[in-house]
């Protein structure tokens, strides 16, 4: 019978034949004649051992070449093991090689390699404990993420990969044609989009939510998740050109129970990480040593709430020196974020009613004409992980502040009709999935979160 790894682990079918495929980490001979193969498949971090006896018909010829990185097939029993740190180990009957890996140009060894070494060779990565960890979390959480939304009633939909808007209003968009690089049609000058695929500019999307927003005046709550591309030339390990966002939008909600909804959400996602991926948690504790015991704090602690006004002050009031003076008015940095959540607060902020001029067109104005009714949830040790606002549900504010921000209204045509036909208070928020993934993880850099970043200068994969 073909067995897992984690079936092994977890049935614990000893004195039974089973065969077992997987990579070889190490290779260890002993003087008594026989050798310990540690092997991995992927399907627990937990690796197996495996007992190669020199009686193997290819013991010498074979076993004995076997180096990190080939992938095997071994026949064997499953036993208990004698030796400390694991209960069962496969005493191999039969071990055939797949695959080999020559140890003269295999890029992983036994040894350490830095993270940024492993960028280098993203394709090979996964194969290590810690990537296999946090890649194992990033699908608990993204199924979690389904799960929460949809045991809540939320429908999900898909908002376009390739849009006409620039949803964010700060001009970080990819461009997408068809035109070749080095003749593109211009008419007086000026790109000539008449020929273009689209017939007009068009972008990857930077957010879904405008689309979202559409949905959610029609089916009541809804989310999407999928990518989001920006071309923003931050070159920081919070940064990434293409990262994912699930974004729930809520119809007849104002923004105090999105606050809630999405408090709500990231609480589900840490208890559902600390109970379903326990080993993963347990060898990145160790790794990065703060994850566990500052998750149990923050499960406890719950989420601070404050506005930018009080965040100013409480800035402005540190004796803490900062590389940008705190000022209203000016956002708020992300060493201001780490300094709120990891000393004043120890945990989880939200940061509402920040100043209109440094939040996107869409945010529902304040009465008092220069605050609007954002949010931003901040996470100890990254900052910034959700923003969200309730919406402009007016529509002549909303088109004011279109003009305002300096966008064409005809770009957000449709928008501006979701407001004239039946509009509603509605408020939403998007989660970026590798912010969130840094925090639970504790890895320091985002683009050791996400399989394949792509940054600034960087799409070598
Ligand atoms: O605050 P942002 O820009 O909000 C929006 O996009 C809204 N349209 C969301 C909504 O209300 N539906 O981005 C939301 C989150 C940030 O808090 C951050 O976690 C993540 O997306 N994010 C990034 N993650 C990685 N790399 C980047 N360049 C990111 N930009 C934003």
């Amino acid at each position: 019978m073909i067995l897992s790894v984690d079936e092994i682990f977890k049935r614990k079918p000893l004195n039974r034949k089973a065969i077992v495929r997987g990579w070889v980490k190490t290779r260890r001979d002993s003087k008594a004649g026989f050798s310990f193969l540690i092997i991995n498949d992927g399907s627990t971090i937990k690796d197996l051992q495996v007992i190669a006896d020199k009686g193997l018909s290819n013991y010498r010829d074979q076993i004995l070449h076997l180096t990190t990185g080939c992938s095997i097939e071994v026949i064997g029993e499953i036993v208990p093991s004698p030796g400390r740190g694991q209960e069962l180990e496969l005493r191999a009957d039969e071990i055939k090689v797949i695959g080999w890996a020559d140890p003269e140009d295999y890029p992983l060894q036994k040894k350490r390699h830095s993270f940024e070494y492993l960028r280098s060779i993203a394709h090979l990565r996964a194969r290590t404990s810690t990537f296999e960890a946090v890649f194992r979390i990033r699908n608990c959480v993204c199924y979690s993420i389904h799960r929460f939304l949809q045991e809540r009633g939320f429908i999900y939909i898909h908002t376009p990969i390739l849009t006409g808007n620039d949803c964010e209003g700060a001009g970080e968009l990819f461009k997408v044609t068809t035109f070749e690089l080095s003749s593109v049609p211009t008419i007086e000058g000026r790109v000539d989009y008449e020929k273009d695929f689209f017939k007009r500019p068009a972008y990857l999307t930077v957010s879904g939510q405008l689309e979202a927003e559409a949905y959610a005046l029609a089916l009541g709550k809804v989310y999407t998740f999928g990518p989001a591309f920006r071309a923003e030339n931050s070159n920081t390990s919070r940064h990434l050109a293409e990262f994912w966002m699930v974004e729930p939008e809520i119809a007849f909600c104002n923004l105090d129970d999105c606050i809630t909804i999405a408090s709500d959400l990231l609480f589900y996602l840490m208890e559902m990480v600390m109970d379903e991926c326990r080993d993963e948690m347990e060898f990145l504790d160790k790794k990065n040593k703060v994850t566990i015991e500052r998750i149990k704090s923050i499960l406890e602690k719950g989420v601070s709430h404050i506005t930018y006004d009080e965040a100013i002050d409480i800035l402005k009031k540190s004796k803490r020196r900062f590389t940008f003076t705190p000022e209203w008015g000016s956002d708020i940095q992300s060493e201001h974020e780490r300094y709120l959540c990891d000393e004043v607060f120890k945990g989880l902020v939200a940061v509402t009613d920040y100043p209109k001029d440094i939040k996107p067109f869409y945010m529902k104005l304040n009465p008092d004409g220069k605050t609007v009714r954002a949010m931003d949830i901040l996470a100890p040790g990254v900052g910034e992980i959700i923003g969200g606002s309730q919406r402009e549900d007016d529509y002549d504010t909303l088109y004011g502040q279109i003009l305002e921000k300096g966008l064409n209204p005809n770009d957000y045509w449709w928008y501006l009709e979701l407001r004239k036909y039946g509009g509603v208070p509605h408020s939403g928020f998007g989660l970026g999935l590798e912010r969130f993934l840094q925090f639970i993880t504790g890895m320091g850099n985002i683009r050791d979160v996400i399989p394949f970043p792509r940054t600034p200068g960087n799409i070598n994969f």
